[in-house]
């Protein structure tokens, strides 16, 4: 039996989905070491590899192949539009996708004026304004401390994360519309569901499963 690899995103993402594999039983005792500098772990008995990578990296390795699984944010899976299969909603890391900014910027908005607007992610960015917008907009990448650029005036708007929407609170924005929600999701590399299937469709019933006990 081959190994069949995970790709997880680092952080708060994995440590919940470790969590969850945990309750099926799926257990990787290597990867709870905080000291370790390891960056793959192996379940012997179960034929499994987990590694970590950065949130924007995980549909890489799922889009080539290196990892069959993995499991990152739905902002993500949209920032990257890699070719992988998204099979599962993990229903955790809640949020939602928003363009954001001072309650005044909402008149740029209602008549679709020419403006900036800084976020860490442009694709979604520029799906939104010109697919379901239409308005023409100047984006600009920032790489996080989003809220700052309507603040220092570096743009009118910002498209960014909203969980608890304190940090917006804090710094006197407001949603102004909403993009879309997001959770951390299950990818699978197209491949790998057809050769790995009964073992990757048995993991995905258990999740399911799963969930809906929690839900
Ligand atoms: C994210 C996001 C917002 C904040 C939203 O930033 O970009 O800034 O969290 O959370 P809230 O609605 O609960 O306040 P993150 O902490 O990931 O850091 P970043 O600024 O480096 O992107």
């Amino acid at each position: 039996m081959r190994y069949l690899t995970f790709a997880l995103g680092k952080g708060r993402l994995a440590k919940q989905t470790l969590e969850l594999l945990e309750q099926l039983g799926i257990t990787c005792e290597e990867m709870k070491d905080k000291n370790s500098r390891k960056l793959i772990f192996v379940n012997e008995e179960l034929k499994l590899r987990f590694f970590l990578a950065k949130g924007p990296d995980v549909p890489t390795y799922v889009e080539y192949g290196a990892a069959d699984i993995g499991v990152v944010g739905k902002d993500t899976i949209l920032e990257e539009g890699r070719k992988v299969h998204e099979v599962l909603d993990l229903g955790f890391g809640k949020c939602k996708m928003c363009v954001c900014g001072p309650a005044e910027a909402k008149k740029y908005l209602e008549h679709r004026e020419l403006i900036r607007v800084a976020t860490k992610y442009p694709a979604i960015a520029k799906d939104y304004f010109y697919n379901t917008r239409h308005q023409t907009v100047e984006i600009i990448k920032l790489n996080g401390s989003i809220e700052l650029a309507p603040i220092v005036g570096l743009s009118e708007v910002i498209v960014d994360i909203v969980e608890t929407g304190s940090t917006l609170k804090e710094n006197g924005l407001e949603v102004l519309e909403e993009v879309c929600p997001l959770s951390a999701r299950v990818i699978v590399n197209p491949v790998s569901m057809r050769l790995e299937s009964e073992r990757i469709k048995e993991l995905l019933i258990n999740l399911r499963t799963l969930l809906k006990g929690e839900a």
